[in-house]
């Protein structure tokens, strides 16, 4: 049995064709179909935080939710590890799947290692060299601890190299949450989302969600004094993770008649309402990827990405806050050229994923 462990909301949206091509259910995965068991951890669990994703991307509902929830680093990791343990014991999966860089992807990885299960990493080897990232340590100690590891952009596979991964381990299968995107293009209808949120035509999309950013008040401040100057050139829809809330609204997002804050979207609507974007501001990883192909321009609110491919062959830019005014005014007016698709982010990833996982699991 193949044990997938998600808990956060990129995770659901990286699993789903993966899971989808296990299950014998895509023509490329070819071999048996495997037994396969989905464990949420519950480090998301507000509906629109997770429930949304399993319904709207087909993803069986979990076989068991953990209900971790929230916590610090060390109380949340810990509760993941210890539950996971119990699970793992007891059904004795023969690979556990993990997915992207969040804590549930480091708690699966340490208890599957120290029994002696091995880990399959999806979205290994991303780099930003910022250790103040929770993410960076979680990348690279699930690395180091995994037997497969799925590479969705060509660079990670040298910084793998340079950590000493054996080169064997390393599969370059393309982006997943490349596959889920393309998979759903009819779907995205931003007509329909720009009507039911009173959207005029020309708006900015903007998520923050990076400890970073909003977690220190004064520095969300700072941003929201930002969001406010462009929202002076264009209308900002903003739907709020659930992290930056408190500070995001103490700091006063909302006093202006421009932005316009929605809770969290489901998946469907998130990208209908960027595909319909003049530009997009954000801080997520999954979002420099998404505008990456759907050719928004997409400003990235912070010192550095682990996705520099998004920069080199997408419509990605780094911004300083002070630099977001200018940097929107120019997205605004530029005209957006021809660009390469980063390699194999063609929608094939999970079939790939699911063929080597197939092969490594019979050989
Ligand atoms: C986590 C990941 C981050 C990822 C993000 C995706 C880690 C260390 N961080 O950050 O890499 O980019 O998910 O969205 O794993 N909360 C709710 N409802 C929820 C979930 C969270 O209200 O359903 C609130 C709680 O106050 C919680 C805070 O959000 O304390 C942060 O949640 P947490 O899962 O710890 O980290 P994220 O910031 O969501
Ligand atoms: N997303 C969504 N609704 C939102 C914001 C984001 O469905 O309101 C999707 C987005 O399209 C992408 C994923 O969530 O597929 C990214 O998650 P997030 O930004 O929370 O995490 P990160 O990628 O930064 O780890």
């Amino acid at each position: 049995m193949i044990a997938h462990v998600l808990g956060a909301r990129p995770n659901f949206v990286k699993a789903a064709p993966v899971i989808a091509a296990l299950s014998g259910r895509q023509d490329l995965a070819g071999g048996p179909v495997r037994e396969q068991r989905v464990i949420h951890t519950g480090q998301h669990y507000d509906e629109r935080m997770s429930e949304v994703f399993f319904r709207e991307l087909g993803l069986p509902e979990p076989d068991v939710n953990l209900g971790v929830g929230s916590g610090s680093h060390a109380s949340q990791t810990a509760a993941i590890m210890v539950a996971l343990e119990k699970e793992f014991i007891e059904r004795s999966p023969e690979l556990v799947m993990v997915y992207g860089d969040v804590n549930s992807t480091i708690a699966a990885a340490l208890v599957a290692a120290k029994l002696h299960i091995p880990v399959a990493h999806v979205e290994a080897g991303l780099r930003s060299f910022d250790m103040t990232m929770p993410e960076e340590v979680n990348r690279r100690l699930v690395d180091q601890l995994s037997n497969l590891l799925f590479v969705t952009s060509p660079e990670a596979v040298g910084h793998l190299a340079a950590e000493g991964v054996e080169v064997g381990r390393v599969h370059f299968v393309g982006n997943p949450m490349i596959d889920t995107l393309l998979s759903h293009l009819d779907a995205f209808e931003t007509e329909a989302v720009r009507a039911a949120h009173g959207l005029p035509e020309r708006y900015i999309v903007a998520t923050l969600h990076r400890p970073a950013n909003v977690d220190d008040p004064a520095v969300a401040a700072g941003l929201v004094k930002r969001l406010h100057e462009i929202a002076d050139l264009a209308e900002v829809v903003m739907p709020v993770h659930p992290r930056g809330r408190k500070v995001l609204t103490e700091a006063g997002l909302d006093d202006h008649p421009r932005v316009k804050l929605l809770e969290p979207l489901g998946y469907v609507d998130f990208v209908a309402a960027v595909r319909g974007a003049a530009v997009v501001v954000t801080d997520s990883g999954g979002v420099q990827e998404e505008t990456t192909i759907l050719g928004v321009p997409c400003l990235t609110v912070r010192p550095n990405t682990e996705r520099p491919i998004t920069i080199t062959h997408g419509t990605n830019r780094l911004v300083t806050a002070e630099g977001l005014v200018p940097a929107v005014e120019q997205a605004l007016t530029a005209v957006t050229g021809e660009r390469e698709v980063p390699p194999l982010w063609d929608g094939k990833a999970g079939p790939r994923i699911a063929r080597v996982v197939g092969d490594w699991l019979d050989g």
